[in-house]
């Protein structure tokens, strides 16, 4: 496209400013900047930018009035169910595992800002005796559930796990799985794929130059999974695949049951499309998303746009009414997917961000703002709930499956020591339930530690010091995915601290 025509283009949508620049930039800057303007569809972003601020100020509000808590008929839950219910619903998962039908959905393409770290958050290793890092974690929970799955049903059916990074995470992904030779899975069961991103604008609705030969942009949520997985053939590879199930979790929760065949199982048992799994939120600013009914919908309210009177609103024992904390693991069959990213992807809604965005100024220098100038547009993987037709949600045990890594040290939770207890903790008690004695360093039995992640406990004082005894017992799971098989390795047996029970 000549020059002439893309500055009458760009002044038909109030966006000439991006080509401010342009005299002064080198030829082959000049075309890669006319290069992304021509790729960009600047009816559609505007049209996102619109929608997602014309009622930014009043999201929570508007919700209010639409809220209410979860029929108890749709939700199923640990803790309610009996033994054979449990075996009954993951004996329908492992059977799907061993055909080949179950595919798993990481999403892994945030920024981890919160946490301070360059690299991806997957790659981060939270100092368990194996210095194991959270794929690797990952990587032998899969390995270990098709191995229950072929001792269960004598089909060796392949788990396909699905990464979605994004442009800061691809390449240090992908290098990762390759130098740890992909933690023992299949190179070809391991499918890495990036989400989009979009344009950052100022408050007033203009696209901001990042660079003067470039756009600034974020990632387009997590929610731009839905277009990711059209635009990269996700979708189309896992029908190629024959896979029908599908669980998805985020990277940060160091205790996540990848592929839970209980939850996988209880989905099936109820012919749902679409689930959500959940833990109890523990009080009313905890930064959890709440699932909730919205309008006869299911859906996720972020705590970001939740208003303080419906967090808080109690229950006549003092629960809080909006309980149900979303954990990021969802269950999809292919079948409602593929209805999502063909019909509904376009509809979800953008959500909005108040950020720093650095930019480029008139006179061309870079600056960088101390206060927010403009926003970052995001969808919500959890928007699709709403499209559900049949819609259950389970909740499980925070202390067992839920304690993700979020902050750095010195933070009042979610830190890499709060996860590490965590792991710790779940471990001393699956040993000690299996019939194990632990010696601690003193050498009297180790007390039984308090998981940082059971409710109000976190095992740290304000200053991040540890203040009780931490009993290092960790055990592998290529030996155990949820505790299972210990008793012939541990019963009435006695081992000392620090601990490693791997294969
Ligand atoms: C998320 C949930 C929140 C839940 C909490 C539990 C969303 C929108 N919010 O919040 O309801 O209570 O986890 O821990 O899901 N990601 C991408 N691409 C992006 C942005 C994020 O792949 O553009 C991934 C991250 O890598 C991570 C996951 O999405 O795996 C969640 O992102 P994060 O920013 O950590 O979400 P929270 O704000 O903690």
């Amino acid at each position: 496209m000549q020059l002439v025509s893309m500055k009458e283009k760009l002044a038909s949508y109030g966006q000439e400013h991006l080509l401010a620049h342009y005299d002064t930039l080198s030829q082959e800057q000049q075309a890669q900047l006319i290069k992304e303007l021509e790729e960009l569809d600047f009816d559609e972003v505007i049209e996102y930018f619109q929608r997602a601020t014309s009622d930014l100020d009043s999201v929570g509000q508007k919700l209010d009035d639409k809220m209410n808590p979860l029929d108890d008929s749709q939700c199923g839950s640990i803790i309610k169910s009996t033994d054979e219910e449990l075996i009954h619903y993951q004996n329908l998962s492992l059977a799907e595992i061993g055909a080949g039908h179950v595919g798993i959905l990481l999403l892994a393409g945030g920024q981890g800002t919160r946490l301070g770290v360059s690299y991806p958050k997957g790659m981060y290793n939270v100092g368990l005796p194996s210095d194991k890092t959270l794929f690797q974690l990952q990587a032998e929970r899969i390995l270990k559930l098709e191995r229950l799955a072929a001792q269960e049903t004598g089909k060796s059916g392949k788990i396909t796990w699905y990464i979605m990074t994004s442009a800061s995470t691809v390449g240090p992904t992908q290098k990762f799985f390759k130098d740890n030779d992909y933690f023992g899975l299949s190179k070809e069961n391991i499918i890495v794929f990036q989400q989009g991103t979009l344009p950052c604008f100022t408050f007033e609705g203009k696209i901001i130059l990042g660079e003067k030969h470039k756009i600034s942009r974020a990632p387009d949520g997590n929610g731009g999974l839905y277009r990711a997985l059209r635009t990269e053939g996700v979708l189309e590879d896992m029908k190629k695949r024959g896979i029908k199930y599908i669980q998805l979790y985020c990277v940060d929760n160091i205790l996540v049951r990848v592929g839970d065949p209980v939850f996988i199982g209880y989905c099936l048992s109820k012919g749902a499309e679409c689930a959500n799994k959940v833990v109890r939120k523990q009080f009313p600013t905890e930064a959890v998303g709440i699932t909730c009914k919205v309008d006869d919908h299911y859906q996720v309210v972020e705590y970001s746009e939740i208003t303080t009177k419906s967090a808080e609103l109690s229950n006549k024992d003092g629960s809080l009414v909006y309980s149900a904390a979303n954990i990021c693991i969802h269950f999809f069959t292919l079948e409602f997917l593929e209805r999502v990213v063909t019909t509904n992807e376009r509809l979800l809604q953008h959500h909005v961000a108040k950020k720093k965005i650095p930019y480029v100024n008139e006179k061309g220098d870079l600056i960088k703002p101390s206060e927010p100038n403009g926003i970052k547009m995001e969808k919500f993987v959890f928007d699709v709930f709403r499209f559900a037709e049949n819609f259950v949600v389970w909740e499980c045990l925070r202390d067992e499956e839920f304690a993700p890594l979020k902050n750095a040290e010195g933070a009042k939770d979610c830190t890499p020591s709060y996860c590490r207890n965590a792991v710790l903790a779940l471990h001393q008690k699956w040993l000690k339930m299996a019939g194990a004695e632990i010696i601690s360093t003193s050498g009297d039995e180790a007390p039984l530690m308090t998981s940082p992640a059971s409710e109000g406990n976190n095992n740290l004082d304000s200053n991040g010091k540890e203040v009780e005894e931490v009993v290092i017992t960790e055990i592998s799971p290529l030996v155990s995915y949820a505790g299972e098989g210990l008793e012939p390795l541990v019963s009435g047996k006695q081992f000392t601290t620090p601990l490693h029970l791997s294969c």
